[in-house]
């Protein structure tokens, strides 16, 4: 039986270990049954609803941690009121050289440039497909997509991720934010945007799922990139944003050696420039669709604040890295003090502000936003 702390115990060895091989090794650890699994919380006053479902709280795992679905089942255990899995591409490629993952433990961060190493949608979907099959495989899940490296038609990747994955994935998030695929980025440009949701969300129309479009955005954004992305997300009818994925900037704190070092910092640095994102958004869209806020969750605070920047839900990932699987129970309690000092969750950019959920419940639920 192993201590409370057993996490802080092993810490050291797991840290000892390239960051790469360490979390192949918890995942493989985690599908083995091998990690002690934290006690699920169930508490009603902590429950959400997201697009016309009800979740048992707001916190999920952020894409990145499950890149493959190779332990979505297990991820639910860890305690994740939802899941973002992915991201995937639609052929397997094999991402950058390695290394290509980096811990900064005094400053809470990570750097990664995987540049999306994927094993493509057939292998995906057939563990996507498993999972659902199980009794216990109704979890709230959705899929980060990104395009191929070498596609010749960036939106006719996403159309045929889109394809693939309506009807078994509960959203699909458009990935055109990972800092570590050439030129991916730009697809957040205007025009490039607007076909790629288009098509995203005429899919999901054609097949008449219930699968939501997300769009997931870089915070290195101008003014500019953030009016136009409002603007076009608006006029899609996309069902969510999630804002944000890494940053390519490099704080003064991190130094000269992690400033140097290629890739998408996460983490505690990037946790008040995405907030800070996710309040201008949210100002922006008004109200018009739910938001996702990641970036830099450590804990109940940090959770709170993006919630009362106007974020629905929220995920995270860096943070379990240094903390373990205690980090999502442990976020919870604080939580759970949280709603009840304020009577319910921050509703600020709600556009049903003040409501309580289902007629005859009381839990202080937030809106319900499905589009
Ligand atoms: C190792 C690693 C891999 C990631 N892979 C993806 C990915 O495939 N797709 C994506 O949209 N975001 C990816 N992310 C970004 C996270 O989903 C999240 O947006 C970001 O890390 C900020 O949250 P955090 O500070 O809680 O980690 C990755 C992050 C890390 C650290």
């Amino acid at each position: 039986m192993l201590p409370p702390d057993w996490y802080r115990l092993i810490r050291p060895a797991l840290f000892a270990l390239p960051a790469e091989t360490a979390h192949a090794l918890t995942v493989r650890a985690l599908k083995a049954g091998l990690l002690p699994l934290p006690k699920p919380v169930t508490d009603p006053r902590l429950a959400v609803r997201l697009w016309g479902r009800t979740l048992p709280h707001p916190v999920g795992i952020a894409p990145g941690f499950d890149k493959h679905g190779a332990v979505i089942a297990e991820a639910f255990r860890l305690g994740a009121g939802f899941l973002e899995l992915g991201g995937v591409t639609p052929r397997p490629q094999p991402g950058n050289d390695r290394p290509r993952v980096f811990r900064l433990p005094r400053q809470g961060a990570v750097i990664n440039r995987y540049g999306l190493n994927s094993v493509g949608l057939d292998v995906f979907c057939a563990r996507l497909e498993a999972y659902r099959a199980r009794p216990d495989g109704t979890g709230l899940i959705g899929v980060n997509l990104g395009k191929n490296k070498d596609t010749a038609d960036p939106v006719a990747d996403y159309v045929l991720g889109m394809r693939r994955l309506a009807g078994l994935a509960d959203f699909v998030t458009v990935n055109v934010s990972s800092p570590n695929t050439p030129g991916l980025r730009a697809l957040q440009g205007r025009d490039p945007l607007r076909r790629i949701l288009d098509a995203a969300v005429d899919v999901r129309d054609r097949t008449g799922t219930e699968t939501r479009v997300v769009l997931k955005i870089a915070p290195d954004l101008t003014p500019a990139d953030e009016d136009d992305i409002a603007t076009v997300a608006l006029a899609a009818g996309i069902d969510g944003m999630t804002i944000a994925n890494t940053s390519i900037a490099r704080p003064a704190t991190l130094g000269p050696h992690w400033a140097r070092q290629e890739g998408g910092l996460s983490g505690r640095p990037v946790f008040a420039p995405s907030t800070a994102l996710l309040a201008r958004m949210a100002s922006r869209l008004d109200g018009a669709m739910p938001l996702i806020g990641v970036g830099g969750i450590d804990g109940p605070d940090a959770a709170w604040a993006k919630l009362e920047a106007g974020a629905t839900v929220v995920q995270l990932y860096t943070a379990m890295i240094f903390e373990g699987p205690g980090l999502i129970p442990r976020l919870l309690d604080g939580l759970r003090g949280r709603v009840e000092a304020a009577g319910g969750w921050p509703q600020r950019h709600s556009p049903t502000a003040g409501a309580t959920g289902p007629a005859g419940n009381s839990l202080p639920l937030r809106a319900d936003m499905a589009g």
